[in-house]
């Protein structure tokens, strides 16, 4: 089934930033560092929702560019997929342009694919296997 899994927030400092989540009453989990997206991040949860801050642990990580361009602020929308490799074979062979090729492990060890905003109307889709 398909739906949201979280929403991604670009952050200069995730120690900073968590405060605010935790002064609203949600709980935000410990830190945790994603090395090949060169971030660190915690997840609140909203209910079944989940907000991720992400910090840039390196100049050349993604998040850092986002930060020096548009400053902080939403970054991606996750859509959780029932099957992640027939949803990115079909995006491919339609034509839908993907940040990457290869589908990648994240936070928590899950399974994911960032869809170009080139191919979507802006947004910076994170396709995560459910
Ligand atoms: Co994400």
């Amino acid at each position: 089934m398909f739906k949201i899994d979280h929403l991604g927030i670009a952050v200069k400092s995730v120690a900073t930033a968590k405060k605010f989540y935790e002064k609203l009453g949600l709980p935000v989990s410990e830190e945790e560092f994603v090395a090949a997206e060169k971030v660190k991040l915690v997840m609140a949860s909203a209910g079944d929702s989940r907000l991720e801050l992400l910090e840039p642990t390196s100049e050349d990580s993604t998040i850092a560019k986002f930060l020096a361009k548009r400053g902080e602020g939403l970054h991606h929308v996750a859509l959780k997929v029932p099957d992640l490799a027939a949803v990115v074979e079909r995006l491919k062979k339609d034509g839908i342009r993907l940040v990457s090729d290869e589908i990648k492990i994240g936070a928590g060890g899950h399974r994911y694919v960032f869809v170009h905003p080139s191919s979507s109307g802006g947004v910076l889709f994170e396709l995560v296997e459910s």
